[in-house]
This record gives structure tokens, sequence and C-alpha cells, in this order.
């Protein structure tokens, strides 16, 4: 995914290299001539930049030459994109400073190839895996929403395998958020294996949703309790945590000593609060409990949700009584109710609510 700048008086070009290179994944600015495109260049630096030859105002040559000296970018990859194909042309770019030069007859798929070959390598960026778990002992305080939200930012803005694992020993509701109807769970994932919980023993159980994440439901049906005891519940998670570049956990608010090892897989732990008092007794209480799990104590974040519309603690108070750093501050959203009444989470049904907005940063967050 790399930032485009396509500078062409051509609109029919314009259009469809906007569409091809979108299509590809990338980003396009478009310009219609020379002065446009170095006022653009001189905003925002793009990865590479895609320049017609005959245009108004300034040529393709001079625009290229003025991108090399006046705006010292002698690195940026330059794509000349002419209807001139004359062996004379394409030295005239070179030595203006372009790095290619191809013919407008060209199909969009082979200058999509080139542009891919020539966009430097994007270097390896922080650690990509990471898996999160959100807990409260206290019910009601949002962690199934903040779970299927995160899960859908990561798969949505990543575009990594992302996966969503409801370990309500029954009935959670994370499937019900997503619209899914679970034909299986946790549980049936885990009562599949044997000794150990490979991959392959655990994808039929995998429910797909249309964003890209894959939810291990909570069962709904008394027979598939899940314990959270279960030695391979640790096993599991290792498994995911190989497999997938996100897996997302939505812990009941249980703290049985033998989920210890399970919870000491987590790369961090989310624990959400709504801004009331039962909320930090809660904390206070789940701190002390994750730590004696084991449990490493600079894994464990605070995230507050505003589940109400009104009269929380304010957040100094609440940073001030725990002696810890809010990571995020969710704020209340009218519209939430709705999102979980329609199956379709504030993440997708209302993307611009300033709710939605927190829950994709948070999700950043987490990754740090
Ligand atoms: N920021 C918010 N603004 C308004 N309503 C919210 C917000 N976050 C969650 N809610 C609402 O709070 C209710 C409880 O949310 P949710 O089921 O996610 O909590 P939970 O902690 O998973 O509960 P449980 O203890 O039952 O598992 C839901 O109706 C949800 O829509
Ligand atoms: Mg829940």
């Amino acid at each position: 995914m790399a930032n485009i700048l396509v500078v062409d008086d051509d609109k029919n070009i314009l259009r469809l290299l906007e569409f091809s290179l979108k299509r590809a994944g990338h980003t396009v600015t478009i310009c219609d001539d020379g002065v446009q495109g170095l006022a653009q260049v001189k905003a925002q630096a793009p990865d590479l930049i895609v320049a017609d030859v005959m245009m108004p105002k300034m040529t393709g040559y001079d625009f290229c030459k003025q991108v090399r000296t006046n705006l010292s970018l002698s690195e940026l990859p330059i794509i000349m994109f002419s209807a001139r194909f004359q062996p004379i042309d394409k030295q005239t770019a070179l030595d203006a400073g372009a790095t290619d030069y191809l013919s407008k007859n060209t199909s969009p798929d082979v200058l999509v190839a080139r542009i891919n070959e020539l966009l430097p390598a994007k270097p390896a960026g922080p650690t990509t895996q990471a898996t999160i778990g959100l807990f409260s002992l206290r019910g009601g305080t949002g962690v199934t929403t903040l779970t299927v939200n995160l899960a859908l930012a990561l798969a949505l803005t990543k575009k990594a395998p992302t996966t969503l694992v409801d370990l309500a020993p029954l009935g959670g509701h994370a499937a019900l958020m997503l619209g899914l109807r679970p034909t299986s769970s946790v549980a049936d994932a885990l009562f599949a294996s044997k000794d150990d919980v490979a991959l392959e023993t655990v994808k039929p159980h995998l429910i797909q949703h249309a964003s890209g994440v894959q939810l291990l439901a909570s069962a709904l049906n008394y027979d598939h309790l899940l314990y959270l005891g279960d030695k391979r519940l640790e096993q599991l998670v290792t498994t995911l945590k190989l497999s997938f570049a996100y897996t997302i956990l939505d812990i009941p608010p249980l703290l049985e000593p033998r989920s210890g090892a399970m919870l000491q897989l987590f790369d961090k732990i989310g624990l959400v609060l709504a801004p009331d008092m039962p909320s930090l007794q809660s904390v206070a209480v789940a701190l002390q409990g994750l730590v004696r799990l084991g449990v490493a104590d600079n894994k464990i974040v605070l995230i507050v949700n505003n589940i109400l519309p009104q009269g929380g603690l304010p957040l100094e108070v609440i940073q001030k009584t725990l002696k810890r750093p809010v990571l995020a501050s969710i704020p209340y959203e009218a519209e939430m109710v709705k999102a979980v009444n329609s199956g379709k989470p504030l993440l997708l049904s209302s993307p611009q609510s300033p709710a939605a907005a927190a829950m994709a940063k948070l999700a950043n967050s987490l990754l740090g």
C-alpha cells in the first residue's frame, strides 16, 4: 500500500489510473498539471509519481527535473507515462531524472506491476503479532463490545489474519454482536482435539465474518460448556498465537488458578472499567489476581468505557485511585444498543462516531 501521485491533463487517463491503482490497494492523489503536481509533492511527498509528458503549464520533463533538483527528491521513483514512444523520448525522460518511461499503450496491469517493483520495500514494522485479552470482574462494562470492535478494527485496517475467541463458558455474546449464528464453539474445538490442539483441528470450528475476522464462539448449549481450567485452552491460545497475526480474547469474569498459564500467553490484558466505584473495586481486585496468576504487571492496561451518558467519575480520579494511567477512554454512544441488536458492530454501522474512532485508536495503542 503506497501513496501514488498521478500528474496528467487527460481526465480519462487519470480516471483509469486512479481506478487501477486503488484496486491494487494504493492511495491515489491526482493533479492535472505539473505546477499543481509540484505543490502537492511539496505538501506531502508521495511514495511514487506517474507523470505525463505533454501537459499545459509545464512539460513532464520539467516537472521531473524540478522534483529532482528544487525539491531534492533524488530517490523518489518517477514513471513517465506518455503517448509518444520513440527511443529519443525515453532518453529525454531518463535524462530529466525519470526512473522509467512507459507508453500509454501499456496495460494498467503491467503499469501497476512496474509500480509495485519500483516502490521502496517498506522497512519491517514493529511486531505484527499480538494476543490481546479484555477482562472485567464486573459484568456489563462492555468487554464483549470492545473485543468485537477491536477485532474488526485490526482485521479491516491491518488486513492481517485476526481471530476472535469468546471464552464465556456458555452463552457469550460475540457471535450475536457480529450477526453470526454459531454452529460450533471453543469447547467443540477443544473436544475435537486429543493431546495437542492443532490448527487443522481448530479450523472447522472457526466461523467466518465478512470483515475477515474468524470467530471461535461461545457455546449456546449447556452440553458444550467450556471449562476455563481445561489444559487444552492454553494449547489453543498457543496455536492461534502462532497461526494468526492478531488473536483477541473475550475473557469471562473469573480468575481461576488453572487459567494462569493461559493468561500468561497474552501480550496485553485490557482491564475494562466503567467510570464508577464498583468498577474501581473490581479493577483493584483483578489487578491483584492477575499478578498472582503470573501475568506481568506491565502487560496490564486500563480501558475506561463510558457505558452511561453522564455521571461517571472523572478520568483523573480513576487514575489517581488506581495509581495507573488509563490507556483509552471510550465515549458513551447512544447507537451502541442498536449496533448490538442489529448484529452490526459500531465500527461497521457508524464508523465515523467518536466511540468507533476511539475503539479503532485503541486497537493501535494495544499493539504498541
Ligand atoms: N461506549 C458505550 N456506550 C454506550 N453503550 C455501551 C458502550 N459500551 C457498551 N455499551 C453497552 O453496554 C451493554 C453491555 O455491553 P457488553 O455486553 O459488551 O458488556 P460485557 O462486559 O461483555 O457484559 P457481560 O458481563 O454480560 O459479558 C451493551 O448493551 C452495550 O451495547
Ligand atoms: Mg460479555
